[in-house]
């Protein structure tokens, strides 16, 4: 299947990237931008240049497509979907993430490639090996950089939509049943065993400082700050 993907893949570009590349994942309101605001307040502590972004979405064109794909009266089929995904993070990559990492600023990005094994592969279609065949395709086809380090926030699938439900309405994925994000969840953990070098599971029970302190010990274990 899919455990032969490793980062970088064919860089498209022959300038050397100097900065250094972090994703978020998990499921809905286990605390990623929370956590994602309190990591960059620390690396600005530690006066390292950084770029906040996310997906889908992140450069002009893709967020308009992020509009599309959360819109809940948007009716499109699951190929549909999963290359409106691609299409945003092609964008993304090149004129957003990559240009960063060129000049050596640290990217922060608010899901990934992970998150399209998890809901489009996971969550629409529970693991289907053709439909991973794909999505696998279409990031080594793609994807020129992927994360350096992937930190997947773990809750309990109810905790993490208890979190969320205090915000603003559901968005389209959001107003999924439980059993969709029970998949997404299944997904994470099956790329966590995939990727183990990649992907760091984080508690993510407790309180957002204590979430904080667990990803900064991971950022300072791989990157001498
Ligand atoms: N450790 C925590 N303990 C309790 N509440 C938290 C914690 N971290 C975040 N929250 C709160 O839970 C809600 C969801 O958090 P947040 O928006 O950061 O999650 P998210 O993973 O980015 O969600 P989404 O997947 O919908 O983008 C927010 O109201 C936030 O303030
Ligand atoms: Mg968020």
């Amino acid at each position: 299947m899919s455990a032969s993907i490793q980062a970088p893949f064919s860089q498209t570009t022959t300038t050397p990237l100097q900065g250094h590349f972090i994703s978020f994942e998990g499921t809905e309101g286990v605390g990623k931008t929370t956590a994602i605001e309190q990591l960059c307040a620390r690396l600005q502590a530690n006066g390292i240049d950084y770029l906040r972004t996310r997906e889908p979405g992140g450069s002009p064109f893709a967020e308009r497509l992020r509009e599309i794909l959360l819109d809940p009266n948007t009716a499109i089929n699951d190929d549909t979907e999963l290359l409106l995904m691609f299409a945003a993070r092609c964008d993304h990559m090149q004129q957003v993430i990559l240009p960063a990492l060129q000049r050596g600023t640290w990217v922060i990005c608010d899901r990934f490639t992970d998150s399209t094994v998890a809901y489009q592969g996971f969550g629409r279609a529970d693991g289907d090996a053709t439909v991973r065949g794909k999505i696998d395709t279409l990031i080594e086809q793609f994807v020129t950089q992927l994360p350096e380090l992937t930190l997947w926030l773990d809750l309990p699938v109810l905790e993490g939509m208890a979190r969320a439900n205090k915000r603003s309405a559901a968005d389209r994925f959001e107003q999924q049943a439980t059993d969709f994000f029970t998949r997404v969840h299944k997904g994470f953990r099956t790329l966590a065993d995939e990727y183990p070098k990649r992907i760091q599971r984080i508690d993510a029970s407790g309180s957002a400082d204590e979430v904080s302190a667990r990803i900064w010990q991971k950022v300072e274990e791989k990157w001498d700050i």
